[in-house]
């Protein structure tokens, strides 16, 4: 294994609109984050991803870019990212920023030319086609659920759009289009970032002969077929001449966006040391374990957390990256997800779970990235009016599900997995707006942030926030252990539990975690010492709700 301070780092996600607003226009900043560097420091990660800052209309909460190069003037100036970047490395804090490859707004400029005319110059930029009897080209579907084709009247031809309607695909395929990108990812790097969360970055390269894709149409005639752009051959060709010609150059990290589907062997295409493209890739699979399958409206009595399922999808990329030599990241939550907190732990165990969560991951393998909140046990969101939720994603699941489901339906099924849930503003505090603004939020707060907040989790030696804080610490004064260490799972096919081994040497952890909110019965084995146990004192062969114990093997 060949050491790396990516490998060894902590990381930790901020939504820039959600963390702090500091000029008291409801929506958080890039002052926000520089006045925060003291608190992100203190939780002892070492990596911030900065979502998107970019000038954006919005659609798409910033993944739908206007300017590549530039900073939404909502949110700051240049002036203060390099500000902030300054400071940060003052503090030994690396900051990687998303790369956002495979679209831009509609609104950028590009796309205005491009769709101005089939002979303008910028027409290659993007994916465009003829329709079939006034139908889009084919019946590709889009990740937004609606089809991935948009009807442009001036030159009566569609383009490609796999997520929303004003997030045009750019053309890959285009060498000219491909030298752009390259050209604003050095603008970036020279500003001296440490590299890039890579969005979507699977989605580069398209099936270009745009034929119909053959898996079963729904009743508008969209078929759901992410292969048509995913993990396609020419995506890697892509990201080795990016590497060749820009990342090389740079002692920076890369990490993409890879979603479902990227089993092995394709997820080691994407890190494979042999051809060297980016660094690490971030998977999904372990995120949903608590969804029946095909799920159509969901209810608190359905949902149970997979314990079996999560250990066994953790596994497999770990133990595959480590048999493959590459190095994973690790999370429990990112911007698209609903809150862990919501997920696989519970309201009514909020100090247990939320701890037990974060003593899982900082002992797993790979590098871990806390997002925003998390550390303070952050919940999904308790909204009772549609108009709370502003996500695109969720305003097309109303628009798409009005006729067959009801509006308390519908709202319950975005309070468990709509992506509203990981933008609410940052909890600080119990006061108006949590600490997060003097003024109304441009998104609604989740109402517990008057119990669930930084305050009041500071000074209390066990709660999530310092559990996450002491376990970071842990794991930096062990890092070859946690980083590199191989990793046993003991007694895979429990269904409450998760137990695992770490070991590099002869050093020896064992995570012990219940899932639970009732005691399991649990015999302790052999150990040197209780490292950090998220309650005061052990229990006779058992554990109780959410228990987590880590401890050293003599
Ligand atoms: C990624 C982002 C998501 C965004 C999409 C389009 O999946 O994480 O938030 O909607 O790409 O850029
Ligand atoms: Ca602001």
């Amino acid at each position: 294994m060949i050491r790396k301070w990516w490998k060894e780092a902590i990381g930790y996600q901020i939504y820039p609109r959600s963390y702090l607003d500091t000029n008291h226009d409801g929506i958080g900043d890039i002052r926000g984050i520089i006045d925060k560097l003291d608190y992100i420091e203190s939780l002892n990660v070492n990596l911030v991803w900065i979502s998107p800052f970019y000038p954006s209309p919005l659609d798409d909460n910033g993944y739908d870019i206007s300017d590549f190069k530039g900073v939404d003037p909502q949110l700051g100036t240049l002036e203060e990212v390099k500000e902030l970047i300054e400071k940060a490395h003052a503090k030994g804090i690396r900051i990687i920023l998303d790369c956002v490859l495979n679209q831009s707004s509609d609104e950028h400029p590009w796309f205005i030319e491009s769709r101005s005319s089939k002979n303008n110059e910028k027409r290659d930029y993007y994916i465009w086609a003829q329709g079939k009897d006034n139908q889009p080209p084919n019946n590709w579907g889009s990740f937004f659920g609606e089809s991935a084709w948009k009807y442009d009247k001036l030159t009566d031809e569609y383009y490609l759009k796999i997520f929303s309607d004003k997030m045009p695909d750019l053309n890959w395929s285009n060498p000219t289009l491909r030298q752009e990108m390259a050209d604003i990812i050095r603008f970036w790097l020279d500003l001296g970032i440490d590299g890039f969360r890579m969005d979507a970055i699977a989605h580069l390269g398209k099936d270009m002969t745009l034929t119909d894709s053959t898996l079963e149409s729904d009743e508008r005639g969209i078929a759901y077929d992410w292969s048509k752009f995913s993990n396609r051959p020419q995506l890697f060709d892509y990201l080795q001449e990016l590497h060749q010609k820009v990342f090389s150059h740079y002692d920076i990290v890369t990490i993409g966006e890879v979603g479902g589907g990227a089993k092995f062997p394709e997820g080691y295409k994407y890190t494979n040391p042999q051809n060297p493209s980016i660094d690490m890739v971030f998977n999904f699979d372990h995120t949903w374990h608590n969804m029946p399958y095909g799920y159509e409206v969901l209810t608190p009595e359905k949902f149970n957390t997979n314990v079996i399922a999560l250990k066994e999808d953790l596994d497999y990329w770990i133990q595959n990256s480590q048999k493959h030599n590459i190095h994973p990241p690790m999370y429990w939550l990112n911007h698209d997800h609903p809150r862990v907190l919501s997920q696989y732990g519970s309201l009514d165990y909020h100090r247990e779970s939320g701890s037990m969560l974060g003593m899982v991951l900082l002992s797993l393998p790979g590098t871990p990235f806390i997002y925003n909140g998390e550390e303070i046990g952050m919940t999904n969101v308790d909204y009772t009016n549609p108009k709370d939720f502003k996500d695109v994603n969720t305003r097309n699941y109303f628009k798409n599900n009005a006729h067959r489901l009801t509006i308390e339906q519908m709202m319950n099924h975005m309070r468990y997995t709509g992506r509203d849930n990981g933008h609410t503003p940052m909890q600080w505090n119990a006061n108006q707006h949590a600490g997060f603004s003097t003024t109304t939020p441009y998104l609604k707060l989740v109402s517990n942030y008057t119990t669930i907040n930084v305050q009041d989790q500071e000074n209390k030696e066990k709660s999530i926030l310092n559990t996450y804080r002491t376990m970071a610490k842990i794991r930096k004064d062990n890092i070859q252990l946690f980083a590199y260490g191989t990793f046993e799972l003991i007694d895979a096919k429990h269904p409450d539990l998760f137990i695992f081994k770490r070991q590099f040497n002869q050093e020896k952890y064992i995570l012990i975690a219940n899932f639970r909110d009732y005691e399991v019965p649990y015999q302790l084995p052999k150990y040197q010492e209780v490292t950090f146990h998220n309650y005061d004192n052990l229990a006779n062969a058992k554990l109780r709700p959410y228990e987590a114990i880590l401890l050293k093997e003599s």
